[in-house]
């Protein structure tokens, strides 16, 4: 087995890292599938659809995507965050300003279901449902059983596992996820005890840069992890994060989060 794997995402748009049933992706993961925009003008999805088993989360870093969630419009600001369940019906149907974000699925799967229905159709419910308005305060949580939204711009939903289990605001079974976003070292400094060199039994982590970079130590290598770069370090690899410039940002992921069990070595 591999220690780490270390991907450049700069310059690559659409689905990157893909399940084995999507073969134009240049990456495979059965955990995790990886897509994004890279400063794209808006877009509208041909259809709505749904995952039979997969959460999909968007992460909004630049500009804003126009989301429904089943029969609710919801305007994604930059630096947002929206979760849709499994089973319900979700559609991008414009945006506004050039799009950076992120798009995954997890777990990694063919489980796309595309809703058949005439394109007169599908522009009818869009109109049906934004007629009401978009929902201008979206960070008004959903309801779970539909997903959830977070304003990452908001104190307590970056340095912290904010999707995940025990002491997060949206508790899954399926994967954690922190947003980081620190200006100084002192700020890292005063939200960060000192991190362990430990390794995971179950979850496989993914370490993401947006800005600037941060090095890991992984078994007995450092590696650093520029901007624009993804991280991959399998279960049972021993690793630890031992700087960053400033001001930095970027998310770390980890799934499957059942059963795992964080060892220190
Ligand atoms: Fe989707
Ligand atoms: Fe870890």
């Amino acid at each position: 087995m591999t220690d780490y794997e270390l991907f450049n995402l700069n310059e690559l748009n659409g689905w990157i890292i893909g399940s084995e049933f999507e073969k134009n992706t240049p990456f495979y993961s059965s955990l995790f599938q990886l897509g994004r925009t890279n400063y794209l003008y808006p877009w509208k999805d041909p259809k709505f659809h749904y995952h039979t088993e997969s959460i999909e989360i968007y992460l909004v870093l630049q500009g804003e995507l126009w989301v429904i969630v089943d029969e609710i419009a919801v305007i994604l600001k930059e630096k947002s965050i929206l979760l849709v369940q499994p089973g319900i019906f979700h559609s991008v149907i414009g945006g506004k300003g050039l799009i950076q974000h992120f798009g995954m699925k997890i777990p990694s799967m063919e489980d796309k279901k595309i809703i058949k229905e005439e394109k007169d159709d599908y522009e009818n419910k869009i109109e049906k449902i934004t007629k009401s308005g978009f929902n201008q305060s979206p960070y008004k949580q959903l309801d779970r059983n539909h997903g959830f939204i977070a304003d990452l711009k908001e104190e307590s939903n970056i340095n912290c596992w904010l999707i995940g289990l025990w002491e997060v605001k949206y508790k899954t079974e399926k994967f954690c996820f922190a947003y980081i976003n620190f200006d100084t070292l002192e700020e890292k400094n005063a939200h960060i005890h000192q991190d362990h060199f430990h390794y995971h039994s179950e979850s496989t982590e993914w370490y993401f840069t947006f800005k600037n970079s941060q090095e890991l130590l992984v078994n007995d290598t450092i590696v650093k992890v520029p901007e624009g770069y993804l991280l991959k370090i399998p279960k049972g690899i021993p690793h630890k994060q031992i700087s960053m410039s400033f001001p930095f940002e970027g998310a770390t992921i980890r799934t499957p989060i059942q059963d795992d069990k964080i060892i220190l070595s």
